[in-house]
């Protein structure tokens, strides 16, 4: 059975479900002076970076959060207007939603890794086009090389089909496990979309589900 805290978020994503949920994995310790420098200078080149249109539109980058030695890492598709504002990934109504998430599965933002594929917010909320999607998709394959997570999940099409290289559509990409450079990656819906569908999110809690059993026995 669900914990108590957990049955309270999972309420609170508008779900309820009773099955048994393991152990969560604890966060490696942080390792050397090295690696955080590295993390810097990727940093700091995200921050400068004009390698496509984008960057004369934003307030700012939207670099990720979370320590670079995350089990868990969550990938979205690129910063709306909040995030721009904020410079942080999943701070508007979707990000409420993915912090309920978060919490469902014992976990909250400081211990994850949250980052998008476009790190500068297309204008509008358009989609991104693939132009901006593969200048900016190094960033994220330099991410998840230096985080080196035990379990990548994908938060919705752009997303799973950026890092999986596919134009599968999203249907077809869920409830299978795929792998992104060794790293297992769990695909599922986009926050953004479950506020508009509610009714999937049991489905998105059964790819949680699946993320977390990867992240605490594979
Ligand atoms: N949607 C995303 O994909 N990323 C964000 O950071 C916010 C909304």
């Amino acid at each position: 059975m669900e914990s108590h805290t957990s049955r309270l978020w999972l309420q609170a994503m508008g779900i309820t479900v009773w099955a048994r949920r393991g152990p969560v994995a604890a966060a490696p310790a942080l390792e050397s002076d090295t690696d955080a420098q590295g993390w810097g200078r990727l940093e700091e080149e995200v921050r400068a970076c004009v390698r496509c249109g984008l960057h004369a539109g934003r307030t700012q980058t939207v670099f990720g959060v979370g320590p670079h030695t995350a089990t868990w890492c969550f990938v979205g598709e690129a910063p709306g207007a909040e995030e721009d504002r904020r410079g942080e990934p999943f701070v508007g109504r979707a990000g409420h939603l993915l912090d309920a998430m978060l919490r469902a599965l014992a976990l909250n933002r400081k211990e994850v890794f949250i980052a998008n594929v476009l790190k500068c917010r297309p204008p509008g909320n358009r989609d991104p086009q693939p132009s901006e999607v593969a200048a900016c998709l190094p960033f994220l394959r330099a991410q998840i090389a230096a985080v080196r997570p035990r379990i990548v999940v994908a938060l919705g099409r752009f997303a799973a089909q950026s890092l999986l290289a596919t134009d599968l559509p999203l249907s077809r990409l869920r409830g299978s496990l795929h792998h992104y450079e060794g790293v297992p990656v769990v695909v599922t819906y986009h926050p953004a979309y479950l506020l508009r569908r509610p009714a999937d999110k049991a489905a998105a809690w059964a790819d949680l589900k699946r993320a977390q059993e990867i992240a605490t026995h594979e």
